[in-house]
């Protein structure tokens, strides 16, 4: 989700932070693939570890503070995030099976946008903070309260493994609106991909 002008400053910064040297391309809404459930991740392989580098690398290079597994094709609980204001501080956390653990009544609004359903955005009431369990890359139980960008982030890229996307909390005039100029972004790109082709 979310793109925002310190990312761009985030990507100068952690071009060498990840070893994932692959940045993969990310679906654009609307497409099946994005509203699926995603399965459980039942054990941390060399390959889930490659790709959550490549994600890594895709959302930095996007730019963007989060990404999840789903939105490069990969049907597998798995989301990146990095909600760090400083580009001289990156914090990448490579959550795999994450879960909200609990949730605060106070809400909280943000303008969110989405690496899937680029250049829309619009505001989503969330809970202004979770508690979140995961499994780190290390294979270890990590849990932890996020506020800020951070509960917002975490929540939209959950949401993603559910085939849960944020236009899903609008109403369905803006929501209709949004889906049809990213099917009228669609055909134009794979129009200009045809005509180099
Ligand atoms: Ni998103």
């Amino acid at each position: 989700m979310l793109r925002l002008p310190q990312a761009a400053a985030l990507r100068e910064n952690t071009a060498s932070l990840t070893s994932g040297d692959m940045i993969r391309p990310i679906l654009i809404h609307p497409d099946p693939r994005l509203k699926k459930l995603c399965d459980p991740v039942a054990e941390i392989t060399p390959d889930l570890l490659s790709l959550a580098d490549d994600m890594l690398t895709t959302m930095y290079d996007a730019p963007g503070v989060g990404l999840a597994a789903p939105q490069v094709g990969v049907n597998r609980r798995l989301i990146v995030v990095d909600c760090a204001k400083t580009p001289d501080a990156p914090r990448p956390l490579v959550m795999f099976n994450p879960e909200i653990t609990w949730a605060s009544e106070d809400l909280s609004t943000y303008e969110e946008g989405c690496l899937s359903i680029p250049d829309q955005y619009a505001e989503v009431e969330r809970p202004a903070e979770v508690r979140a369990r995961w499994t780190d890359r290390a294979g270890e139980v990590q849990e932890e309260q996020f506020s800020g960008l951070w509960a917002t982030c975490v929540q939209h890229e959950i949401d993603h493994l559910n085939g849960k996307l944020f236009i899903d909390y609008l109403g369905p005039l803006k929501r209709q609106m949004i889906t049809r100029k990213m099917e009228k972004l669609k055909r134009e790109r794979a129009r200009s991909a045809a005509a180099q082709a």
